[in-house]
């Protein structure tokens, strides 16, 4: 998507080699009106799919999945992540390892949000490893929903995120597909060419 890219070649910072900040646009102050043309661009994607609920998770995938929602007129549901188990039959929850900050956390959804009557876009702001991504295909799966989608606003296409994903079985559709963040640079995938 070009305004993304536009927006991270021009406000998007390089930490390191792996990580990217957007958090002037995306990951601490947000720009709304970007928000909408990520939700615009995710429901021209996904406009041949029947979708009944936005699924993202807390905090920075609330932001593009409330634009989703508000256009297609379905209720938006953020997995929640919490340290410790929190033993409740009302709850789905499921493990999630992250490797950027090395830790394991829980996600949770409250079970009456979530039904197996439910097709399910889940959208979140980015792709590393996609483990948070698997996690809630588990909280999906559990609730024997259907997943209708997956929308990321930035992949780091250098990671494994994708790929694990797709060998799972589904499908990734990212606004923007980072290749390289090296020698300082932000390399994307040029999707004209592939
Ligand atoms: P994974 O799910 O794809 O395996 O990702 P990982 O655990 O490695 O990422 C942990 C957190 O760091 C996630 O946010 C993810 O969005 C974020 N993240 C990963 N790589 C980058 C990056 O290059 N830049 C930025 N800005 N964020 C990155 P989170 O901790 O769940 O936080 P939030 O949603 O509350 O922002
Ligand atoms: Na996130
Ligand atoms: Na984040």
């Amino acid at each position: 998507m070009k305004l993304l890219e536009e927006m991270i070649r021009k406000y998007g910072e390089i930490k390191n080699d792996e990580v990217l900040l957007v958090d002037s646009f995306l990951n601490h102050q947000i720009d709304p009106q970007l928000m909408m043309e990520l939700g615009k661009d995710f429901v021209r994607h996904f406009k041949n799919k029947k979708i009944t609920k936005i699924l993202t998770i807390e905090t920075s995938g609330i932001a593009p999945a409330l634009m989703c929602g508000y256009l297609l007129n379905v209720p938006v549901v953020y997995l929640k992540k919490s340290k410790s188990k929190i033993l409740n039959e009302e709850l789905y929850e499921t493990t999630v390892h992250s490797f950027t900050k090395d830790i394991d956390y829980l996600i949770t959804c409250r079970k009456s949000f979530l039904s197996s009557d439910d097709s399910i876009l889940f959208i979140d702001d980015f792709m590393a490893n996609g483990e948070a991504c698997l996690g809630a295909i588990d909280i999906i799966k559990q609730a024997h929903a259907q997943l209708a989608g997956i929308g990321i606003v930035i992949e780091k296409a250098f990671q494994q995120g994708n790929a694990k994903v797709s060998q799972a079985g589904y499908e990734v559709y990212s606004q923007a597909r980072i290749s390289s963040l090296e020698k300082n640079e932000i390399q994307f995938i040029d999707e004209s060419a592939v």
